[in-house]
């Protein structure tokens, strides 16, 4: 890659996170000025930000986007969870430095926050009830002019809107070669699981952004059990890890 195009990778990473501005960023409730190595390691909710996932994660994504674009591993990318867009945005930015005409970034998030916690059905999720914030709740409209704003809104980008036990089971993605979780919750990182990494080729990355929440983390633990996934987990901060798929379709 030119050192043009690395450049603007970078400055993409650092106006996402806000590392330009330096915003304040929400820790435990709290409103706290900016710290570069909280925002670095995702440990904030930012006030502008266009993503939470801090630096490291994003580095993560990155390698994982262009790995599967060196290695010829063909699908989309998604994201479950994606609150004000960043790291779609990163993945948009991505393809196009690339010159990738024939891959779609695909945003899946009910753009109204979280579910309130369905306990009877997933109990793990107990105590775990976002649905009333806020700060989590980024509607369309929103998310698609922070994409405009980077001048990366086009019909590479496509939106899956509702909660996703609605909009994931019929989604009209065919193959991924990434897919990355980020919807907290037992429920949420599940159902993701269930419908999407069916449709993740082989070569590709499953990224789970949440691993540090003892609900997603256990999701992803029943998910692995019940269809006999071994591949190594690795982790990429104190709460993203991914792995890398390596049997079922074929890349
Ligand atoms: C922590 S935020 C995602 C952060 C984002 N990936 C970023 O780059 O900053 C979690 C998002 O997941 C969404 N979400 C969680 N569970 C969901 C569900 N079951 N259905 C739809 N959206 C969900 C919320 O609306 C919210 O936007």
């Amino acid at each position: 890659m030119s050192d043009a195009k690395a450049l603007y990778l970078d400055l993409l990473k650092r106006a996402l996170t806000n590392l330009i501005y330096q915003d304040r960023g929400l820790i435990e409730g709290e409103t706290r000025p900016f710290d570069l190595r909280r925002r670095g390691e995702g440990e904030d909710w930012p006030e502008h930000a266009h993503t939470m996932i801090g630096i490291k994660r994003l580095d993560a994504l990155h390698f994982c986007v262009e790995d599967v674009l060196d290695r010829g591993v063909p699908g989309d990318f998604i994201e479950t969870g994606v609150w004000r867009g960043g790291a779609c945005i990163f993945m948009r930015g991505v393809l196009k430095v690339r010159g990738v005409t024939d891959r779609i970034v695909w945003l899946a998030d009910s753009f109204q926050g979280l579910p309130p916690p369905d306990v009877a059905r997933y109990p793990q999720d107990a105590g775990l009830d976002f649905s009333h914030r806020k700060e989590l709740a980024i509607p369309l409209e929103e998310v698609q002019e922070n994409f405009r704003r980077y001048g990366l809104l086009d019909e590479q980008v496509q939106f899956l809107k509702g909660w996703f036990h609605d909009t994931l089971p019929g989604a009209p993605v065919e193959r991924l070669a990434v897919l990355r979780l980020d919807g907290d919750l037992y429920q949420s990182t599940m159902d993701a699981l269930t419908s999407l990494y069916p449709k993740l080729e082989r070569g590709g990355y499953a990224i789970v952004d949440d691993y540090s929440i003892d609900a997603c983390r256990q999701a992803v633990g029943d998910y692995r059990a019940r269809h006999g996934i071994s591949e190594e987990i690795v982790p990429i901060d104190w709460s993203g890890v991914l792995w890398r798929k390596e049997s079922g379709r074929t890349a």
